[in-house]
């Protein structure tokens, strides 16, 4: 007999099929947590099982090893008519009894199709096919991989508490290194590379803050600009090298005042040809005080994640004499996890910072004493369907304390 549970997700696939047919926001999101609900509610034991702890990490290893011998874009290229399995065994060198093997995984996998004595490609798999997701594949594998398998261990190790410094967490144990996580990506190249793609990746096709329904841009930010504070629309704080703002001006065209963008000397160096990007590109140290004075807006997306309160509050005081009081925003682009109803993008994101980097993604109440404790007041939160970050809007919260600018 069908249980009750699955059965109510399944009304609520209905309805929700019914919204993405009609392209509402966040409904693709909701489909897929839907469906995963749904296979939470009818697995047995040991269905789940052999899903997590077989299929999963065999998939993973296949494409894996899928990126060395560019299986998939070697599918990707053969197009519609795909190929024999036996020809493209012998062509990379693969025992073609093995290769049918780990290719069944595949498509069982729904990564690949087979039909007609051919494998296919998928729009799945010619995604994953591009350089950056290929290099991600070795990013997830190769460094995230090894670090997820060590916390039993680790934690065992440490007595169950989350790590106090940058070198001791579970990556740290897996590599055998004493090296911080960026440190040691750099020094193993092309590591530091793969993770830059995966950077690159994680973020293509996410709604953005200044979309459309997301943060009200014109109402809170371009009415009400006034150029005789200081000539500045929008700070990007550690933007990078400028792919946030630069979707930015395309979206918002004729938008008044400057844009500017800020990350360190050697990001911003790495810009092509700065004079026809439609941002101002500086290079600026966030640990030391804001140079661009009252500026409508402060954009910091994915700053503060990366550092612990100590850090991420010196952040925000270094902000603030460059805050015209009442008018500046500081605008937090950043995942406020939910404690009743945490999504797998978010708590993925903070068991990568419990992994790797010490540090955490934070709740509301966490959000709120930090920035609070740096003198700023939440002014708004402003949440997307499907997006895993949300926008925090604050300002200086008295007036009064402000220097004069
Ligand atoms: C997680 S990335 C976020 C980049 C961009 N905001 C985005 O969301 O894609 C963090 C950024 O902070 C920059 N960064 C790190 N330390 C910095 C510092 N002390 N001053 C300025 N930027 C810094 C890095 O170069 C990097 O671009």
């Amino acid at each position: 007999m069908a249980n009750q549970h699955a059965s109510s997700i399944l009304e609520n696939l209905a309805s929700t099929g019914n919204a993405y047919v009609h392209g509402q926001p966040g409904s693709r999101e909701n489909l897929i947590e839907l469906s995963r609900q749904l296979i939470a509610s009818l697995e047995i034991p040991s269905e789940f099982l052999q899903r997590s702890f077989w299929a999963e990490p065999a998939m993973s290893a296949h494409l894996r090893l899928a990126v060395d011998l560019n299986i998939l874009g070697l599918l990707r290229d053969a197009g519609p008519d795909g190929l024999d399995p036996e020809a493209l065994a012998e062509k990379i060198g693969v025992q073609a009894s093995l290769f049918k093997r780990l290719m069944r995984h595949l498509v069982a996998m729904h990564v690949l199709t087979y039909s007609d004595g051919k494998i296919h490609a998928t729009t799945l798999s010619n995604g994953l096919a591009a350089e950056d997701y290929q290099r991600s594949i070795m990013f997830c594998y190769d460094v995230t991989r090894p670090s997820f398998n060590n916390f039993p261990d680790h934690f065992k190790r440490v007595g169950f508490v989350e790590p106090t410094t940058t070198n001791d967490g579970p990556f740290n144990d897996a590599f055998s290194t004493p090296l911080p996580f960026f440190d040691w990506l750099n020094a193993n190249p092309p590591n530091i590379q793969n993770f830059a793609s995966f950077m690159a990746s994680y973020r293509a096709g996410k709604p953005n803050w200044f979309d459309e329904g997301f943060y009200p841009v014109k109402e809170r930010l371009i009415e009400g600009f006034d150029a005789s504070i200081g000539s500045a629309l929008l700070v990007d704080v550690g933007g990078g090298r400028g792919h946030d703002m630069a979707m930015f001006a395309a979206e918002h065209k004729g938008h008044p005042g400057d844009i500017v963008l800020q990350d360190q000397e050697a990001v911003i160096g790495e810009i092509q040809d700065k004079k026809s990007q439609p941002f101002i590109a500086t290079a600026h140290d966030f640990y030391t005080p804001q140079p661009v004075i009252g500026a409508r807006a402060y954009s910091l997306h994915s700053i503060l994640h990366d550092w612990d309160d100590e850090h991420g509050s010196r952040i925000l005081e270094n902000l603030k004499p460059a805050l015209k009081p009442g008018y500046s925003r500081v605008l937090l682009n950043e995942i406020v996890l939910s404690e009743e109803e945490p999504t797998l993008a978010a708590t993925s994101m903070d068991m990568m910072m419990l992994g790797h980097l010490n540090v955490r993604e934070r709740t509301e109440a966490h959000w709120r004493t930090i920035i609070e404790g740096a003198g700023l007041r939440v002014i708004n939160i402003y949440r997307y369907p499907g997006s895993a970050e949300s926008l925090i809007e604050a300002e200086l919260a008295e007036a009064v304390a402000a220097p004069k600018i």
